[in-house]
């Protein structure tokens, strides 16, 4: 599918936006493992929470889905069965770093695979620190990607300092620290999202934290319950950029899950003079969730690096396109994991970006974008990374003519209807 955008007047009205995928993800896997029923509300049934449900119920667990309703009938930490073919994780890098943490503990072995994206993504990032806990994880290729095979084992706790800063690893071996004998203790350079040790310590599990370092206790068992999902703040951040950088415009987004591990894109927004607010704080199943509300403003080119980068990861993109709209220059560091996403973002956005005139310099771990060189409509590529397809609608929207994004059914990955729902704001 190819989609047309039509540079945007104003921008007006409430939305809301699907289920966060994080907590989606996690809402699955961990309703599965834990005993009794979940009950799931807001579930996003993007293709990437759809490929956890199907290699979930290939490992013997019975779900439910209606529409965003899903009911897991899990059965327990030592519930799950070998399953009778290979498990497919599409395009998830989650799906299949989290699941690896899961699978390495369980009395039998599993095949994992998924799409060409995934099959070039670094799984040695879970494998190695997996292996030191005593789990068996082959890969088929000379570097660690799927398709994977994990020989379930007992494992043992560790304490494991990430080299990289990343949520998926961290909660593959809070997972996998569940099943161990003894205490896992896992230390982040710097903090990523924490939903795994929310939504563990929700269904009763003891994870805490001394500092840096996570600790998890060897579970007895996981309870299951009720788990209402806020709308992700990595789909409500296209309308946030898409609503200040057009003229006149004010969008509320409602019911937008605000963990502070997530809210970097407001923080770096605010500090590029962005008039963004939060009201209607609450907390929901441990969650921090808010309505956000948006209105055009003039923004100035910041430098965005360090530890806010794990807080933003999957919005760069989009801030990237922003920043094109701001005065002066916007630089962005220590963010090389762009490069390992599923297309290498700081190629495949200043490539696109530089399509419709910006002028966008790639880094090492980063990207610096001048500011204030105004865009034209240009033909450009999704690369089926559907972080990149939104992102470069929301640049599209301020350029002067049309612009056709070419395989655009990738939002589907996160974000079902995403063009309607952009168009659903234009007042024009
Ligand atoms: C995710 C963690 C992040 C993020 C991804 C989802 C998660 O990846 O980019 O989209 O749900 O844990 P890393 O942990 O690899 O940085």
């Amino acid at each position: 599918m190819n989609a047309v955008i039509k540079p945007s007047g104003k921008l007006r009205g409430e939305i809301t936006v699907p289920g966060d995928k994080s907590i989606s993800h996690r809402s699955v896997m961990l309703g599965s493992i834990a005993k009794g029923d979940t009950k799931i509300s807001g579930f996003l049934t993007g293709e990437d929470c759809l490929s956890t449900i199907d290699c979930f119920k290939k490992l013997g667990i019975d779900i439910e889905v209606n529409g965003t309703d899903v009911t897991v009938h899990g059965k327990g930490l030592k519930g799950l069965s070998a399953p009778a073919e290979t498990l497919d994780v599409g395009n998830s890098g989650t799906t299949l770093r989290l699941m690896s943490g899961i699978l390495s503990a369980q009395p039998f072995t599993t095949r994992l695979t998924g799409d060409s994206s995934i099959q070039k993504r670094p799984m040695g990032r879970v494998a190695s620190p997996l292996g030191l806990m005593g789990a068996k994880i082959t890969s088929e290729n000379e570097k660690m990607t799927a398709p994977l095979t994990i020989e379930g084992q007992s494992l043992h706790g560790i304490d494991y300092t990430l080299p990289v800063a990343s949520a998926q690893v961290k909660s593959a071996l809070i997972l996998a620290g569940l099943y161990a004998d003894g205490e896992t203790r896992i230390t982040e350079p710097e903090a990523t999202r924490d939903h795994t040790e929310i939504m563990l310590n929700y269904l009763g599990a003891d994870i805490r934290k001394e500092g840096d370092t996570i600790v998890v206790r060897p579970a007895a068992e996981l309870t299951g319950k009720d788990i209402t999902v806020p709308g992700d703040i990595s789909s409500a951040a296209y309308f946030i950029a898409a609503a200040l950088i057009s003229k006149d415009s004010e969008v509320l987004i409602k019911n937008v899950g605000v963990n502070p591990t997530r809210t970097g894109i407001i923080t770096a927004f605010k500090a590029m003079g962005g008039n963004i607010e939060l009201t209607n704080e609450r907390t929901v199943c441990g969650e921090p969730v808010a309505d956000i509300l948006v209105r055009s403003s003039r923004l100035h080119g910041v430098v965005i690096k360090g530890a806010i980068i794990p807080k933003l990861i999957d919005e760069i993109p989009v801030i990237a396109a922003a920043a094109c709209y701001a005065s002066g220059e916007t630089v962005i560091a220590d963010a090389a994991e762009l490069r390992v996403k599923e297309s290498d973002r700081i190629k495949t956005m200043a490539a696109e970006l530089g399509r419709m005139g910006a002028t966008v310099i790639q880094t090492d771990d980063g990207m610096i974008i001048l500011g204030g060189i105004p865009l034209h409509g240009a033909v450009c590529e999704s690369y089926n990374d559907h972080r990149v397809a939104m992102s470069v609608a929301v640049a599209a929207l301020g350029a002067k003519g049309e612009t056709q994004i070419k395989d655009c059914g990738c939002v589907d990955i996160s974000f079902p209807g995403y063009f309607d729902a952009l168009m659903s704001l234009r007042e024009d």
